[in-house]
């Protein structure tokens, strides 16, 4: 037996203000965009912005159902809108920020499990990793190089060949 690990590592920043124009501009983004949302039901706004491989930023929310289980989550949106309207292009970063409108919005959330399995779909099918940025309204900031490393032993294609 073999105990591997599988190192995972975020880079925390204590708010916005420490980020580099790109990030904290597609990150802006994300935040401005949770005003879009349609989460009538949790009242809980998440934004998502994507930076692609062209340097074009798109964005996307949130979009709830009186049928709990039809609402898709921010980052899914984001994927669907670039695979259908801009050709599929590579994700260089994606930002997600939300505004809880019954609480804080202050810590970053980072996606949910059918969100990742989607993310490293994404990721694999353009060849082009998505990094990372998550932050509430305010403070921290994370950073992760890699959406697939919140997936560890992700199923994938390659596991059905
Ligand atoms: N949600 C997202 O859009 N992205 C996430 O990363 C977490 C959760 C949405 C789903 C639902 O509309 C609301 O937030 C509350 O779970």
């Amino acid at each position: 037996m073999i105990k591997k690990e599988i190192p995972f590592a975020v880079e925390i920043y204590a708010s916005a203000e420490e980020l580099n124009d790109s990030d904290a501009t597609l990150l802006a983004k994300a935040r401005a965009i949770t005003t879009q949302a349609y989460a009538p039901y949790s009242h809980f706004n998440v934004g998502a912005a994507a930076m692609l491989t062209d340097g074009t930023t798109v964005t996307a929310t949130n979009q709830e159902n009186a049928s709990y289980p039809v609402g898709i989550c921010a980052e899914r949106v984001l994927l669907s809108a670039v695979a259908s309207q801009f050709s599929g292009r590579g994700i260089i970063t994606m930002a997600i920020s939300y505004h809880n409108i019954n609480g804080e919005s202050n810590t970053p959330i980072s996606p949910c499990g059918i969100c990742r399995q989607s993310l490293a779909e994404y990721g694999e099918r353009t060849h082009q990793s998505i990094r990372l940025i998550l932050s509430g309204m305010l403070g921290e900031v994370y950073i992760i190089e890699k959406a697939q490393q919140l997936l560890p032993l992700t199923f994938s294609a390659v596991s059905m060949k």
